[in-house]
């Protein structure tokens, strides 16, 4: 019996939803001050350097085994080598820790978006404005944040517990029923973000000051380039940026038909999400440039990075914003639609991969297990929610790091090593405009593992000398550590449990890889027997 698969409406609406999963978040504030500590314009040279030697190669072979193997992360490691399944898991792991707190940041957004929403409304004040750190005290007060805290976190925030459950609820509506709908809700949701950039990026490219910030960003410091430090970000950057390394590449080249082409839409989905973050770093900086002239002071004193950047520094600069009070609230509202735009296809895209992976191996209905997901992620991140979430958030997300960099890895060490690594790359190059060659074979034996390694043991070395941002150890130790190694625990566990699924599947395929035609005629005698492939 043929595998039955969910599909993609078309080709379209599969690269739109790799774009969206890609373009999140990060774009909005990590990039540009990632950018501008590597050197400004300098940092561009490792950063594309790390996007065409690592950053392509493995979103092409992610979404390339995805298609070829017809399932998701675990199950296309376990065709390549019956003892590599639990490496997809422990990329579905990392990847579900992502969503516990990234919903959480989502959450804020919901806040801040209401806020603005109701000044523009009834022409009150917005509630960060007046400078003076007032946009700062505002964010504290919404965090209620207390530095202090760790193990006995206090209670959590009821208007972020507010904003979480509303994510979580988006989240289950998007995806409950399977991919045709993810399709139709990305059509709109990457399209609307990048016409808000545009907008203000115009609107901030006329303010006084704009031009300061704007030198500011490119200008390059080419002293920066020996800093290994440097490159050691650039390639950090771009897999959290692709989102590569999590398995959801994975999961949504699985819903592929196995004739659709792959590296042309894996190109743009590249292009598409380095040219945002790249154009992003535009409108934000010359916000800053025009908040620096308006404090008289220079565009380094007003930098801040993290989570903070885009709740604090940017909402003070649009509420002094010339336009006059409505407006400019109207366009704080249009930044923080913008960053839920872009995080929920972000949040929504790991979700589906674990559920992928999940649905493959157990005899579960795939609503079902979007909602437990959905439960889980909502009461875990309830820990995110407390005054001390700040601090648990910036610990677990620095060490989620650093488990996709391992995964990141062990893909390659599988694909290259323990599998006849030309087999996937003559599916490839058997439906893709552009052919994959010796370069792209040398980039996944050799290259990426060995940068990989180089970069974990340079992590690892930094933090054994100089604990994370000065926390605690034993926060550390319990905070990353513990995340980094529970998933692990996870990863095994799951992945040593039987599957009465894999066991239909490897009787009806053996060492083979699913035939189109025999997936599709499974998909049509479902659909005429009134079930969704995606049951
Ligand atoms: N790429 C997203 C961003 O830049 O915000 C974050 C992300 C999405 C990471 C999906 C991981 C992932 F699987």
């Amino acid at each position: 019996m043929a595998h039955a698969r969910d599909r993609w409406s078309n080709r379209g609406a599969f690269i739109f939803a790799a774009i969206g999963s890609a373009i999140g978040l990060g774009n909005l504030w990590r990039f540009p001050f990632t950018a501008y500590d590597g050197g400004g314009g300098a940092f561009l040279i490792p950063y594309f350097v790390a996007l065409i030697t690592t950053g392509v190669p493995l979103l092409i072979l992610e979404m390339g085994t995805g298609q070829y193997f017809q399932g998701g992360a675990p199950w296309a490691l376990r065709k390549m080598n019956r003892k590599a399944e639990w490496v997809g898991w422990w990329a579905l792991a990392g990847a579900a820790i992502i969503t516990f707190y990234y919903c959480v940041i989502m959450g804020w957004s919901f806040i801040y978006f209401f806020h603005a929403l109701n000044s523009a409304l009834t022409g009150a004040a917005m509630p960060w404005a007046g400078g003076d750190g007032a946009a700062g005290a505002f964010f504290d007060s919404v965090l209620q944040v207390d530095g202090s805290l760790f193990f006995l976190p206090g209670p959590p925030i009821i208007w972020i517990v507010l904003g979480l459950a509303a994510t979580w609820w988006l989240v289950y509506l998007i995806i409950c029923k399977g991919v045709i709908r993810v399709g139709k809700v990305v059509m709109w949701t990457v399209p609307l973000p990048f016409i808000i950039l545009i907008m203000l990026a115009i609107s901030g490219f006329q303010l006084e000051g704009a031009a300061n910030g704007l030198a500011f960003y490119l200008n390059p410091d080419m002293n920066r380039l020996s800093d290994p430090q440097v490159w050691l970000s650039a390639f950090g950057q771009v897999f959290f940026s692709l989102s590569v390394g999590f398995g959801v590449m994975t999961a949504y080249g699985s819903y592929l038909s196995k004739r659709t082409e792959l590296t042309g839409s894996a190109w743009i989905t590249a292009l598409a999400n380095c040219g945002t973050s790249f154009f992003a770093g535009f409108a934000v900086f010359a916000t800053l440039g025009y908040l620096a002239s308006q404090q008289g002071a220079v565009v380094s004193d007003v930098l801040k990075g993290g989570p903070g950047f885009v709740f604090v520094i940017y909402p003070e600069a649009l509420s002094m914003l010339p336009f006059g009070d409505v407006m400019n609230a109207l366009i704080a509202a249009l930044l923080f639609a913008c960053l839920l735009m872009l995080g929920i296809d972000s949040a929504f895209s790991i979700v589906e991969g674990v559920v992928t992976g999940l649905h493959d191996k157990f005899r579960i209905k795939r609503e079902r297990l979007v909602r437990y997901y959905c439960y889980v992620g909502f009461i875990i991140g309830l820990l995110f929610c407390t005054p001390a979430g700040l601090t648990w958030l910036d610990i677990v997300d620095r060490w989620v790091n650093y488990i996709i960099l391992v995964i990141g890895l062990g893909t390659c060490i599988v694909a290259g090593w323990f599998y006849p690594l030309d087999k996937i790359k003559a599916h490839i190059n058997s439906v893709s405009l552009f052919k994959v060659g010796t370069l792209w074979t040398f980039a996944i034996r050799f290259f990426i593992p060995i940068v990989l390694a180089v970069i974990f043991t340079m992590a690892m070395i930094d933090n054994v000398m100089t604990p994370y941002s000065g926390y605690k150890m034993s926060w550390l130790l319990v905070g990353g550590w513990g995340a980094f190694f529970a998933a692990l625990v996870i990863a095994f566990v799951i992945a040593s449990m039987p599957s009465k699924k894999y066991a239909d599947r490897d009787e009806a395929e053996g060492d083979d890889v699913p035939d189109e035609d025999e997936i599709e005629q499974r998909n049509r005698e479902l659909i005429e027997a009134g079930r969704s492939p995606a049951e």
